[in-house]
């Protein structure tokens, strides 16, 4: 049986941060956020905001869109690296919000979970869905796939320039509109590490940004390695002694903690894996220097960014090799239009890979393109860390949602923050009554409890 990505719907916090604001405040170049990160705005949730009301909003907007009742959801997961409970999942919180729209009780037959794995566990809910759905557990009903996240960081860090926040939730389905997942093909790496954790009770991470980068890196293409041996032992994609895997892959979606952690990561696989092809030969006569070789090549990750001869190398090899007409073709035509939204709203965590998907999909149609049939490839990253590489087709129904789709108008109007608000929020200095925004037709957090017997309890409302 068939499964995939029948429709996606965002919810994105009106408020934002702009990166020349941020930068002047910081005391740094805005060119580095702008050009060097690609971060040209970070969205910033309101005083009466919460990864669960991101998650319930978006979920409202995609119910109503496809006229969808209580009864046609099975299942609804929510995946997140933003929890603020060691116990109670976020998909209660969520479904108690659409109740208060719905009917008290109509989301008794859906079951979910919320998922937890930094920022990947969001695919992992889309395949353990798209397996209920395979399975034919589903009888006919729809599951939703809710990512949602809050990305903050200590004030002062390097990791606050890399924040935002906001939810996608996706629609699955036996007949998908949108995209079909390839079976049998999606891979997984895994490894124990510490490049970015949250530890209980503390808000923000802690994290080791230039490790974070390169493992991010070293786990997607073993995921790509792994992706690779399936679709070829499946059957899936012949392969010609003169191509790569990434030749079969029409568009290919990063995990984007800043938009141009893409670029980076995209230079990296194609660059693993053209090394083996007879293309290589002209791309190393173009950029005239011979490929870098850390001091120890069986190092650790430690070892090769504490060798500064061979990062600055390499670092240089990097530029060259992304100026080149051959990668500035796949570049273009696979990754451009999937950067545009995470440049305008910023890090979301588990959300930000499809958010990049959602991009793609919006600026590529405004192209002129036809995407029915094109292969997407999807590169997922979590810290802490693993890695999932897997991909689908676009439908030819798809056009039916992706002509609708406009980012700017699904925003909505934007708040500008000045550096004082900015502050204030990040210290959680206001309660939810002192909001700075007063949406309508939105759940948004009234009450966290502070009594012993009641402590953590939320409430929230849908403001008409
Ligand atoms: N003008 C133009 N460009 C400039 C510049 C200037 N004045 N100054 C710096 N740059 C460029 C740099 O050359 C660099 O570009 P390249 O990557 O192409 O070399 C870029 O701007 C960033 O500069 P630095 O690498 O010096 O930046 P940094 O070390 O201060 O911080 C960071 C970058 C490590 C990503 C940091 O923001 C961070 O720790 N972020 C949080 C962790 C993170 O996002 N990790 C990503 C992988 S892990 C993950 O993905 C999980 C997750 O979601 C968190």
């Amino acid at each position: 049986m068939a499964a995939g990505i029948d429709d996606i719907a965002i919810y994105i916090p009106r408020l934002y941060i702009d990166a020349a604001d941020f930068a002047r405040a910081r005391g740094l170049d805005p060119i580095k956020l702008q050009k060097g990160l690609g971060v040209s705005q970070m969205a910033i949730v309101d005083a009466n905001q919460d990864p669960a009301c991101l998650a319930a909003n978006a979920c409202l907007t995609i119910m109503q869109k496809n006229k969808l009742s209580p009864d046609d959801i099975g299942r609804l997961y929510v995946s997140t690296e933003s929890a603020f409970d060691e116990s109670k999942a976020m998909n209660s919180y969520v479904i108690g919000m659409l109740e208060q729209v719905y009917g008290q009780g109509a989301f008794e037959h859906c079951g979910g979970v919320e998922t937890k794995f930094a920022c990947v566990s969001g695919s992992y809910a889309l395949y353990d869905n798209a397996n209920w759905i395979r399975a034919g557990e589903a009888e006919g009903k729809h599951a939703l796939v809710v990512v949602s996240d809050i990305a903050k960081y200590d004030m002062g860090s390097s990791g606050e320039m890399t924040q935002g926040a906001g939810s996608v939730v996706m629609l699955l389905n036996d007949e998908p509109r949108l995209l079909e997942f390839d079976p049998k093909v999606t891979a997984t790496s895994i490894k124990d590490e510490y490049d970015f954790y949250r530890p209980f009770g503390k808000e923000t991470p802690i994290v080791h940004g230039q490790y974070s980068n390169l493992l991010y890196m070293i786990q997607v293409r073993k995921a790509l390695e792994a992706y690779k041996k399936k679709v070829i032992s499946s059957g899936l994609i012949r392969l010609k002694p003169d191509e790569t895997i990434l030749d079969h892959m029409d568009y290919i979606n990063m995990h984007l903690p800043y938009s141009n952690m893409g670029k980076k990561a995209l230079a990296y696989l194609v660059r693993h894996e053209w090394r083996q092809l007879p293309r290589w030969k002209k791309i190393l006569e173009a950029i005239g220097m011979d490929e870098p070789r850390p001091k120890d090549p069986r190092g650790t990750i430690e070892s090769v960014l504490a060798d500064d001869e061979f990062m600055e190398k390499d670092h240089e090899f990097t530029k060259m090799f992304t100026k080149t007409k051959e990668y500035q073709e796949v570049y273009e035509s696979k990754l451009s239009s999937s950067l545009i939204a995470s440049s305008m709203i910023g890090n979301l965590y588990t959300a930000s890979l499809y958010l990049g998907f959602r991009s793609s999909l919006e600026f590529e149609y405004q192209k002129g393109i036809d995407l029915a049939g094109k292969r997407v490839g999807f590169g997922s990253y979590g810290s802490g860390s693993s890695a999932m590489v897997f991909s689908g087709v676009i439908q030819p129904e798809y056009e039916q949602i992706v002509k609708n789709m406009n980012l700017e108008v699904e925003i909505g109007e934007r708040r500008r923050l000045t550096w004082k608000e900015y502050e204030e929020l990040h210290e959680n200095k206001l309660s939810p009554e002192e909001s700075m925004l007063h949406a309508k037709k939105e759940f948004v957090l009234v009450d966290v409890q502070t009594k012993t017997e009641t402590r953590g309890e939320r409430r929230y409302v849908f403001n008409e």
